[in-house]
């Protein structure tokens, strides 16, 4: 038993960040062996080498959101998109990405199996590490990676055709964007590691959430609340992959900012997380619940000036002694993946702030310029995408002639969209942007 144990945590360490797992809750749901090392750790304990397992716990996860451990006490879990899953039971909690392999561009999931964890307890004081394994085998699944040589070719005839082809939004060419290779334009958008497979879909709308999101004004928006703002500036993560950390950051600088009436504008620093966060694979992506929810609960977020953004992954490079900025209470809206929908999202962008959100980017959306955006369906023969998932941040909502929409943040720079923000529709899911918001609670 040590010895398969000692064999697998090995290999894991060396397939770790690049291109993530596709799990879902069918793979995941079901009896589950955690194979847990020594406790007693502190926060900085490493999960790539720390391995021996001296004590092991099962746990039955029932879809969607119940655990109970083998004592029968019931938790809480949810997956984290496609990547791995997080459970919470008896005051501790774990988490570890599901396993996966690459081989050239082949990529194999073992939804089965995790990567090595971290389980600590809720106030994170005691750490260990941990794996999963599942009683009952899932077929392993491959996918090919797309790979792209090819270098970004502005095509008019494409912006010409998704501006006659409808009045919403307009699009217009960036002139930077010209000769960049795809990989910086697929990083932009969410990075390789940033794709969720298979669809996961907002939830129904129940007739008593519709009936508190209706006692809501029709309009709101962070940026101006009877003459306040309390949105940070837009930002550019340029060719990083790295739109997870940008959107969590912001979701907690806007959510200090509303907690103490603006006088404490921190902006926080992102390059820690690309360089620092084992939680994300750097400038080839991450996710939101995992960076503005539990590294923010875990490790705490640090200012910009104590590692200033370089958009490159490297060694960690924060300075020693930085204040910590905390948050607490991560959690998909609704309570676990899927569980979002449009009425909740109102609810807690109105009560507690911005909301940090994923949905696929196409090729019509890099040319967005202005209006209330959604996906024409045209395709750009010039540069063919592959889809990738974006974390961008919801700061308002509105509607206009009729038409509803998000008023979203983006972290392509000011000259981007409309000064950096764009609308898109809202009410209809449009390119999943209301099935997987997530909000964390800063300490304040
Ligand atoms: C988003 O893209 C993924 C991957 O191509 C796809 O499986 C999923 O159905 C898409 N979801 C939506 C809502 O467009
Ligand atoms: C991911 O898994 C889902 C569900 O098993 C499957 O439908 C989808 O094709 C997979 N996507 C990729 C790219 O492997
Ligand atoms: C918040 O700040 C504004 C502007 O400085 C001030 O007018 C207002 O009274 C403050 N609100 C509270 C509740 O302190």
């Amino acid at each position: 038993m040590f010895t398969i144990a000692i064999i697998t945590l090995l290999s894991l360490t060396a397939v770790f960040g690049d291109t993530p797992a596709n799990c879902t809750y069918e793979d995941i749901s079901g009896k589950w062996t955690f194979f847990v090392s020594s406790r007693g750790h502190d926060k900085t304990l490493d999960c790539s080498k720390n391995s021996k397992t001296v004590s092991q716990i099962s746990m039955n996860l029932y879809f969607p959101d119940v655990v109970v451990d083998e004592f029968g006490n019931k938790g809480f879990w949810t997956i984290i998109y496609n990547q791995g899953f997080e459970v919470v039971v008896a005051g501790r909690k774990y988490f570890a990405f599901s396993l996966f392999k690459q081989s050239g561009v082949t990529v194999t999931s073992m939804c089965d199996q995790t990567m090595n964890g971290w389980s600590h307890d809720i106030y994170d004081r005691d750490w260990a590490c941990y794996y999963g394994k599942k009683a009952t085998a899932v077929p392993p699944k491959t996918y090919q990676k797309v790979k792209s040589e090819r270098l970004f070719k502005s095509n008019y005839d494409f912006i010409n055709a998704i501006n006659k082809h409808q009045k919403s939004w307009t699009a217009t060419v960036y002139p930077d964007y010209e000769g960049k290779p795809m990989k910086e334009m697929l990083n932009r958008a969410g990075g390789p590691a940033s794709q969720v497979h298979g669809s996961i879909k907002a939830a129904p709308v129940t007739w008593e959430q519709q009936r508190s999101a209706d006692t809501l004004p029709d309009q709101f928006d962070w940026r101006n609340v009877e003459g306040s703002n309390y949105v940070s500036p837009v930002r550019n993560q340029e060719s990083c992959g790295s739109c997870f950390a940008f959107a969590s950051m912001a979701m907690n600088e806007a959510r200090v900012r509303i907690m103490t009436n603006n006088s404490q504008q921190y902006v926080f620093s992102p390059q820690d997380i690309v360089e620092c966060s084992e939680y994300s694979q750097g400038c080839e992506g991450g996710f939101p619940y995992l960076i503005g929810g539990k590294y923010a609960e875990d490790f705490g977020l640090v200012e910009e000036s104590c590692n200033p953004y370089t958009g490159k992954d490297g060694e960690c490079s924060t300075k020693p002694g930085c204040t910590r900025h905390y948050s607490t209470g991560y959690q998909y809206i609704g309570g676990f993946y899927g569980a979002c929908n449009e009425a909740l999202m109102r609810m807690a962008v109105f009560k507690n702030g911005p909301v940090a959100v994923g949905f696929n980017v196409t090729e019509d959306f890099f040319h967005y310029k202005s209006g209330i955006y959604h996906h024409t369906g045209l395709d750009d023969r010039y540069n063919p995408f592959e889809v990738t998932n974006h974390a961008v941040l919801v700061v308002g909502y509105g509607e206009d002639n009729g038409e509803k929409f998000w008023i979203v943040k983006n972290s392509w720079g000011g000259d981007w969209g409309e000064q950096g923000y764009f609308r898109i529709r809202r009410g209809t899911d449009e390119l999943g942007i209301e099935s997987m918001a997530v909000q964390s609670f800063p300490i304040v």
